[in-house]
This record gives structure tokens, C-alpha cells and sequence, in this order.
């Protein structure tokens, strides 16, 4: 198959990742948890008056003008029905009049209040591949639409929508699957870490990542990670020790982490509606031979009947690329040394971190040489079920912040790398922050650091490469 490499330059596929929550700036209050703008256009009540005239656009006075076939069907398609189909991750389906009626007030509400399609970044910060394009002329359509009474209106008025196909990945060189189906059995969740093979014989770069997840009803998140030669024997000893196919894993792959960088390298994350596919062009994650790939698993297991899963992962790989990356994780270390208390009781702990890394970047990666400035190409964030907001920034030598990714209101199952539209550059003498905010009012435990569900943490994730 011909590379099709330069025409998609989606990275995004390494990084989706689990971990929740959010963290704001700790330096100015909450946000409102979105849920403005819902009543801009008016009660929803005036949806029972059934086809009254609309405003100022041409309206016949007996007929609706919005109208699920004509109207509502193509947008819900374009954007919901991905997720809320039978068998998919969505609680209920809307691929029919019947199911969009019967729902019709909240998911207008839904969609006003900016909750769904879900996306987790805050306004105005960054721009990021994969974003929703949801409209205002659909949001207005789907107002319109209740207001008027939700009618059916007539199947021949139905115009299917364009939807571009995902990017995907050029070229598929590796799949690794499970080696054996799972049947997930912790609940409400079961977090569960399986050993994979990396059978290349010579360095080889991971240059694109792709989910092929199996039950789309309990599968919430995926997430690969790279485990180097020297570390195998210490996940092979996990592996082994659970009778069952894996073991159990929560806050990462699993491994002792002794430094930010041992929580291990990102090579891809997939969550429902996450994009997925090549890497930036030129670029990909080194793997030597011996390595093993952990793929981790989020299963939501409140679905009824639970049945074996067996997903599997993509990879494209490349003998050689032009700039090596670093999945660079991001972290106080006195935090791993339980210096991230996060008292019981405490509404709103915070904890930040910021340091100019290009110092001892040699420390941390041989593809980046110390004291040289670099490109951020994603940024990803992991807490666990405690954070409420993240933030990352840059603070620049000369004072003035770049915001990375905003993250107004953390939740766990809705992690993922978001790929910047335009790669950010970091030089020497900037300073790379981060700061998670926890809740832990209803606890009657003090947290700290620690991979497990109990445990919290605060980490950044960034795909990284040299200029
Ligand atoms: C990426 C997958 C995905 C997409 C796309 C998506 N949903 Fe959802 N939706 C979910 C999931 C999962 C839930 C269950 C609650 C949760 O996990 O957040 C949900 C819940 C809902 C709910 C229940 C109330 C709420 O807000 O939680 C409504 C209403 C809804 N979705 C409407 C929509 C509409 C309308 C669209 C399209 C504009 C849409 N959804 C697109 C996954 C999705």
C-alpha cells in the first residue's frame, strides 16, 4: 500500500490516556460547570405549542419548519449517533424519530450546555485537532426544532450529512491483540493491563496509533504503553502472578514508578469519539528489541450482560524517521515521594508545579540534546477520580503564559492526548507548568501519590521532538 503519510498528520492516536478529572488554575476560581446559555432561546415549554410560527424566517404558519427528517436526523448523525447507537458507549441510542423525541428537551439541553459531543478542553486556550464542529446554525436548528414541537415531518425531506471519514492510519504494520478475551468482572469498573509482544529485531520507530477496541459497550478507554527491555521482566513477574489473562492496573501500566518518566512512554490512547492515526509526519517513538507493549483497558462494566472482550491495537511503524519523539511525563518528584497530600475533608486542593526542563532534558531523553528549545506536539493530562481542573502552561522568559490545555472539569473517563493544530515551541529560559485541583470533601482518607484507585496524581503528558 502507498504511504499516505503526508496527507494525514494526525498524531493524536498515542495519546488518550486514562486519567481524570481536572484541574484549573489554582489561581482563579472555578468556572461555572457549563451550563450557560441554555435558555438564550427561550422555555422549552413553548415546544408544546406545537407549529407556531417561527420568528423571522420564512415559516408557513400550519407546518414546522425544522422537522426531524428535514433537519435533525442529519445533524444527530453528523454528531451523535457514533456513540449513541445500540452496542456503542452511549447509554441510549438516537438513530430514530422515536428515540429523539422521546429525548428531545435534554439533548437540547445537553447540546446548549456544551455537554455533548463531549469534549473536555476549555475555550481559548488552544486549538486542537479532532474538536467537535458543532455550529451555531445546528445548535439554533435543534432549538428550533423543540420549540416548534419536534415534529417527524416528511422521510423524503431527509438529506444524509457529509461526515468526513476519521484519519485513521495510512498503513497498518503491526496489530497487536489480546492474547486471550478478558471477561471483565471487577464493577462498576475493571481496570485491567494486558502484556503485549513487540516482535521487530531492530530499533523501530512507532510512527502512528490506532484502537481497535472489541465490546464498544464496555471499553471506555484504551491506552499503549512502551515498556523498554530492561523493565519486561517486572511485568512479565505482574502478568504471571494474576491466574486470569492479565492483571490488575489502575493509574498506569503498573510497574514501580521510582521518577515521572518510569510511569511509562505513551504510545497511544483511544476513548469513544477520540481521533486516532499518524503520528505528526517525521516523527515516532523509538522501541528497541525486546520491549513488550502494555495496553491498558478502562471497561465501564454497568451494561447488563458482560461478555469477553478481546480488543487489539495498530501500530505503524518506521525503520527511520526525520525527528525521534519523547513522550515526556511531567511531575514534581517530591510529589512521588508523598509530597502531594491532599487532606480528607478539603474541597479544593491544589498542587502545582513549573520548571524549565530543557536544563537537564538530557536526564530525561537522548533525542532531545540539553539546552536546546523543542516542539510540543500534544499535551495530555491524568489525575484520578478526586481532580476537578487542570491546567498547563507556559511561562515564557519574558513573562508573558501560553496556555497548553485547560481542563474546566476532570473526568477520568473522558481522557485523551489532544493534538495541537499547531505544534507549540518551548525554548530555554520558559518554564513548563502544571496544576491539579483535587476535591476530596466526602473522604475520610488523606491521599497522596500512588498509581492505585485510592492514590492520586497529577501528571502531564507531551509528545515531544527537537526543532
Ligand atoms: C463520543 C461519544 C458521544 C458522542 C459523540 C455524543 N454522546 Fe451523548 N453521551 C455519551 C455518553 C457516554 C453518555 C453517558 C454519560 C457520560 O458518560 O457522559 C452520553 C449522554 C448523553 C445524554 C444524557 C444526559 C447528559 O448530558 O449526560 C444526552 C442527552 C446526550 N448524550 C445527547 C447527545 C447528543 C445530542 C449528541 C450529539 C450532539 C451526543 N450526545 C454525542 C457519549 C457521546
Amino acid at each position: 500500500m502507498s504511504s499516505m503519510r503526508g496527507r494525514w498528520a494526525w498524531i493524536v492516536g498515542w495519546g488518550l490516556w486514562t486519567s481524570a478529572g481536572g484541574c484549573g488554575d489554582p489561581s482563579s476560581p472555578p468556572p461555572a460547570t457549563g451550563t450557560e446559555g441554555t435558555s438564550s432561546t427561550g422555555a422549552t415549554e413553548a415546544g408544546t405549542s406545537g407549529p407556531s410560527a417561527d420568528d423571522t424566517s420564512t415559516g408557513s404558519v400550519s407546518e414546522p419548519d425544522v422537522t426531524y427528517h428535514g433537519d435533525v436526523r442529519a445533524v444527530l448523525e453528523r454528531h451523535c449517533v457514533t456513540c449513541h447507537q445500540p452496542d456503542a458507549v452511549a447509554p441510549f441510542p438516537l438513530t430514530t424519530y422515536e428515540e429523539a423525541h422521546a429525548l428531545r428537551e435534554s439533548l437540547v439541553l445537553s447540546v446548549e450546555a456544551g455537554t455533548m459531543p463531549p469534549w473536555m478542553p476549555g475555550d481559548g486556550c488552544q486549538d486542537y485537532l479532532g474538536e467537535p464542529e458543532f455550529t451555531d446554525e445546528e445548535r439554533q436548528l435543534l432549538r428550533a426544532w423543540l420549540d416548534e414541537g419536534a415534529a417527524q415531518g416528511d422521510p423524503a425531506d431527509y438529506v444524509p450529512p457529509t461526515i468526513p471519514d476519521p484519519p485513521g492510519l495510512s498503513r497498518v504494520d503491526l496489530t497487536l491483540a489480546m492474547p486471550e478475551p478478558y471477561l471483565p468482572s471487577q464493577m462498576p469498573d475493571d481496570y485491567r493491563c494486558f502484556l503485549l509482544p513487540w516482535p521487530e529485531v531492530e530499533t523501530r520507530y512507532v510512527t502512528g496509533f490506532a484502537a481497535l477496541p472489541d465490546d464498544l459497550r464496555t471499553v471506555h478507554h484504551m491506552i499503549a504503553y512502551a515498556i523498554a527491555p530492561d523493565r519486561v521482566a517486572q511485568y512479565e513477574a505482574l502478568d504471571e502472578a494474576d491466574p486470569e489473562p492479565g492483571y490488575t492496573c489502575f493509574g498506569g501500566p503498573g510497574g514501580p514508578i521510582t521518577s515521572p518518566q518510569s510511569a511509562g512512554t505513551w504510545l497511544g490512547a483511544w476513548a469513544p469519539g477520540g481521533i486516532t492515526g499518524d503520528f505528526p509526519e517525521g516523527t515516532g517513538i523509538a522501541m528497541e528489541p525486546g520491549s513488550r507493549v502494555v495496553l491498558q483497558i478502562h471497561y465501564n462494566t454497568l451494561v447488563g450482560d458482560l461478555r469477553p472482550d478481546g480488543s487489539a491495537v495498530q501500530l505503524r511503524i518506521d525503520a527511520e524517521v526525520e525527528r525521534p519523539a519523547f513522550s515526556m511525563l511531567w511531575a514534581d518528584p517530591a510529589w512521588l515521594a508523598g509530597g502531594m497530600p491532599i487532606p480528607a475533608g478539603e474541597a479544593q486542593v491544589v498542587h502545582s508545579f513549573e520548571l524549565d526542563p530543557t536544563q537537564f532534558m538530557n536526564l530525561l531523553t537522548d533525542v532531545i540534546p540539553a539546552g536546546t528549545p523543542f516542539q510540543i506536539h500534544s499535551a495530555s493530562h491524568h489525575m484520578h477520580k478526586l481532580g476537578t481542573r487542570a491546567q498547563q502552561e507556559i511561562l515564557r522568559g519574558d513573562g508573558s503564559r501560553e496556555c497548553l490545555l485547560e481542563l474546566p472539569q476532570w473526568d477520568f473517563d473522558w481522557q485523551q492526548a489532544y493534538r495541537l493544530a499547531d505544534p507549540v515551541r518551548f525554548d530555554p529560559g520558559d518554564r513548563l507548568r502544571l496544576a491539579c485541583e483535587w476535591n476530596n470533601e466526602a473522604g475520610d482518607q488523606h491521599v497522596n501519590w500512588g498509581d492505585g484507585t485510592q492514590d492520586e496524581m497529577c501528571l502531564g503528558v507531551y509528545y515531544v521532538t527537537a526543532l
